[in-house]
């Protein structure tokens, strides 16, 4: 929106997409719409057309975090985790790509997360959903190509957020996640729209983060040596 660009802001809370909206009342439009009910999910985009014309860059970011042990989330809470995190934006991206085919342009962009790389004890079924979308992310790209429709694959590690505080008190405090680096919101949508203006095919932010991609056992290793223990196992 900073940039110029007219927007759809779809999420639940419509007071916050409001106040968020507020910035540029001409170029934004909200739509409140529960992404992880199945019903709901797509049927937004057919309003979001009519109001602001094609959408020119779909982001998939709408997302929930379980960090809990796995055998004791209850289902319930899983299956509408992957469908808001992984079965909500692989629909949306196929009915949006439907319409930026015959026009030859468009991008797509996932916001997947670290723990597409790194998958993290304690988040059983987030690093399946985030897998899963990065995977597709990855792979949709050289396939769209052709059609002029670029795709950005973005793995955000901790960033500083609703959902990165609620992680962290889940697990216990050690020297290691005191120290590990954690982002800024407003770096990451700055990263994110200059790969969008840019074509660049993925975002890993923090920085630090990036190494990670490079060396898979040593990422694997630390990962699993250094992940505090979650709270709610006790001692
Ligand atoms: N922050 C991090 O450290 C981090 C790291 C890696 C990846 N990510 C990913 O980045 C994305 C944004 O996360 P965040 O950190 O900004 O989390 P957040 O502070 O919890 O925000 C989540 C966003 O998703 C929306 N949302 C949640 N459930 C929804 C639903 N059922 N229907 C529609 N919208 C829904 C929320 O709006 P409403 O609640 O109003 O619906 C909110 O806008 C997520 O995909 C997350 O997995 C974040």
């Amino acid at each position: 929106m900073k940039r110029g660009d007219s927007v759809t802001l779809v999420a639940r809370r419509r007071d916050r997409l409001e106040r968020i909206a507020g910035e540029a009342s001409d170029r934004a439009h909200v739509i409140e719409a529960d992404l992880a009910n199945p019903e709901a999910a797509c049927a937004w985009v057919e309003a979001a057309e009519e109001a602001m014309g094609p959408i020119d860059v779909l982001v998939n970011n709408a997302g929930v975090q379980i960090v809990e042990s796995a055998t004791e989330t209850k289902w319930e809470a899983a299956e509408k985790l992957l469908v808001l995190d992984l079965h909500t934006p692989l629909r949306l991206t196929q009915i949006v790509l439907r319409k930026m085919i015959p026009r030859r342009s468009g991008t797509i962009v996932d916001i997947a997360s670290m723990a597409a790389i790194g998958p993290t004890p304690g988040m059983f079924f987030y690093n399946a959903a985030k897998a899963g979308l990065a995977a597709a992310s990855e792979g949709l790209r050289a396939e769209m190509k052709p059609h002029g429709i670029h795709v950005v694959t973005v793995y955000p590690g901790p960033v500083t957020s609703d959902m990165e505080a609620a992680a962290r008190t889940a697990y216990e405090v050690t020297a290691a996640a005191r120290h590990a680096p954690i982002g800024s919101p407003d770096v990451l949508a700055r990263l994110v729209a200059d790969a969008v203006a840019n074509k660049r095919a993925r975002v890993i932010y923090p920085r630090f983060y990036a190494l990670s991609r490079h060396f898979p056992n040593l990422t694997r290793w630390a990962i699993d040596t250094l992940t505090p223990r979650l709270k709610a196992l006790g001692p």
